[in-house]
């Protein structure tokens, strides 16, 4: 079995460097293969270490949200820039019988947060406080996320599904090329934000590929959440030293906000798409509502029979992205403070009303007001990964610290980053935040609420089959980049590889451009496209999707993103 799966892991590299082959030499992306395939079980992440952890609790006899709840702790220690226990984020589980959930485990906004927290006394946003440091800090679910989805869909004794994850913090592991060309771009903001410089930064010199990072704090927290579950992360010594840190750093975070903080089940998303059913995250997270849209708006348009190229594809794409950012601004936030019209959003009424003014001829006027470069980050951290097995039973969590690393603030002794997830509030109406999003009353900061995501993982169906499981990072580009991966597949017949490394593009409303990734838009789309009126920016990579799709044989094709070090391993 274990040859099988290490047969698994080499095949997918050689589909990736084929992959990055040929995107560099200007090839057609329909000319890559299919991704790793195997027929009992997929996992796919953002790192080959925690794909393993997954696979490996699976073969050890445990359940889909078993593996889910390792990785997600293998993650925390292998992949420090986006995997977390000091951050939150969102599950969504089928089970073999269709039944579906969704579980929030969202960070909250500190009992001592207020709405204008991050103004000056001229009511002007402070720029980076809500970015980096102590102040940029939610309450972190992830703990309590993962002790709820245990609870109730586990297989394996709790101790078991950490032991992965203490293993690879106390032991060490070789870090990627990609891992260490991070730490080091971050080197100078680990060494501001703490008092004495984190396990993160190497003392004698630059990280390389293949240094061995050992994280033996981070090992002895999470033996404390293995022995004791949730109360080893909210309470006693795990909660003390968080709270130090925090009063050290000026900070918000009490013994009260982690003793009141709870993960939340929620009612899924669900829609239908060209007699598929789709299933995504609601509020708190946009993600759900906002690929609901997308997907209710291109299905009155016959985008299969147009192509993948045409500029008419893209043309509506563009246009319908644009509207439910806008709506996503105005109507979406925290649902256990503000009541939504999701059932006005998700009508197809509403939305043909919507693209009433929807042309094919022009582009429809960009709004004049113009705002700041929304991609100050490197890149939009965040982190998905996805799982199924033959029978049908499926997860996809997407997980995040928000920035890359969270705020740097590394909890001194227990060794683990806190996120930065204050910042995807809207500190001020109408002003952007890190990823160019504005908002308005429905995502003001209030103590104890969630603050609005795209976080979209999903899972797809048809008849009782499971069909698709998906997600991605990148921030306000989460959403659009799942869209586009949907069609890529169910409209325009790619494979899973094909699809998660397929050139993606991305509008939000403000601000007032089409982002765009080199390969689809060719020199004569571009032109018609601004002869339309759009205005075209090209940038680098837009998220990095990791999918499974169970072909109509019953195995599974796992997509693995290549422009990281995601990797698919099958069983
Ligand atoms: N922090 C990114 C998101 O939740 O959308």
């Amino acid at each position: 079995m274990i040859q099988q799966s290490w047969r698994s892991v080499v095949l997918g590299w050689l589909c990736l460097e084929v992959l990055l082959l040929l995107a560099g030499q200007g090839f057609a992306i329909a000319q890559v293969q299919r991704g790793v395939q195997a027929r009992r079980a997929m996992v796919v992440t953002a790192h080959l270490l925690a794909s393993q952890v997954g696979i490996d609790i699976l073969r050890q006899g445990g359940s889909v949200v078993d593996a889910a709840i390792a990785v997600q702790f293998a993650l925390a220690v292998v992949y420090p820039s986006a995997g977390n226990i000091g951050g939150g984020g969102f599950m969504v589980i089928r089970q073999q019988d269709g039944r579906v959930y969704a579980l929030d485990f969202r960070e909250t906004a500190p009992l001592r947060a207020h709405r204008d927290m991050y103004l000056d006394s001229l009511g002007n946003v402070i720029p980076g406080r809500s970015l980096y440091g102590h102040l940029a800090v939610g309450v972190p679910g992830t703990v309590d996320g993962m002790v709820k989805a245990h609870q109730r869909f586990g297989r394996l004794p709790w101790h078991r599904l950490l032991e992965p994850a203490i293993r690879l913090a106390s032991e060490g592991f070789p870090l990627t090329q990609r891992e260490a060309a991070k730490l080091n771009r971050f080197r100078e903001k680990f060494l501001q934000y703490n008092r004495k410089p984190p396990p993160y930064v190497r003392p004698d010199r630059p990280w390389k590929a293949g240094d061995t990072l050992r994280l033996p704090a981070l090992a002895v927290t999470l033996r404390r959440i293995q022995q004791e579950g949730r109360k080893g992360f909210y309470e006693g010594e795990t909660a003390r030293l968080l709270v130090a840190e925090m009063q050290r750093g000026n900070g918000l975070i009490t013994l009260e906000d982690l003793q009141q903080y709870e993960a939340r089940w929620r009612e899924p998303i669900v829609t239908a798409y060209r007699g598929y059913r789709v299933i995504s995250m609601g509020p708190p997270s946009s993600g759900g509502v906002l690929l609901a849209q997308l997907l209710r708006i291109v299905e009155d348009y016959p985008i299969a029979q147009w192509g993948w190229m045409d500029w008419r594809t893209l043309h509506l794409m563009i246009e319908a992205e644009k509207r439910v950012y806008a709506d996503r601004a105005r109507y979406l936030g925290d649902p256990d403070f503000v009541r939504m019209p999701l059932r006005g959003l998700l009508s197809k009424s509403y939305l043909r009303e919507r693209m009433r003014s929807f042309r094919f001829d022009r582009a429809t006027p960009p709004d004049s007001i113009t705002f700041g470069n929304p991609y100050r980050y490197e890149s939009e951290e965040t982190t998905h990964f996805s799982i199924a097995d033959s029978a049908g039973n499926a997860v996809a969590v997407t997980t995040t610290l928000n920035g890359p690393y969270g705020s740097f603030v590394v909890v001194e002794g227990a060794g683990f980053l806190l996120n930065n997830e204050m910042d995807d509030f809207s500190a001020k109406p109408g002003v952007p935040n890190a990823y160019g999003l504005i908002g308005y009353e429905a995502n003001a900061i209030a103590p104890r609420k969630r603050m609005l995501s795209s976080m979209t993982p999903t899972i797809v169906d048809r008849d009782s089959v499971l069909v698709m499981v998906l997600g991605t990072p990148g921030g306000s580009t989460i959403i659009t980049s799942v869209f586009q991966t949907i069609l890529n597949v169910l409209d325009f017949g790619m494979t899973m590889q094909q699809a998660v490394a397929a050139p993606r593009f991305h509008h939000q409303w403000r601000p007032p451009w089409v982002y765009y990734e080199p390969g689809r838009f060719t020199p004569a789309i571009r032109r018609k496209l601004e002869a339309l009126g759009h205005v075209l920016r090209q940038r680098r990579s837009i998220g990095r999707v990791d999918a499974i799709l169970r072909l109509p044989n019953g195995i599974l094709e796992g997509g693995a993103d290549p422009r990281g070090d995601d990797t698919a391993v099958g069983w």
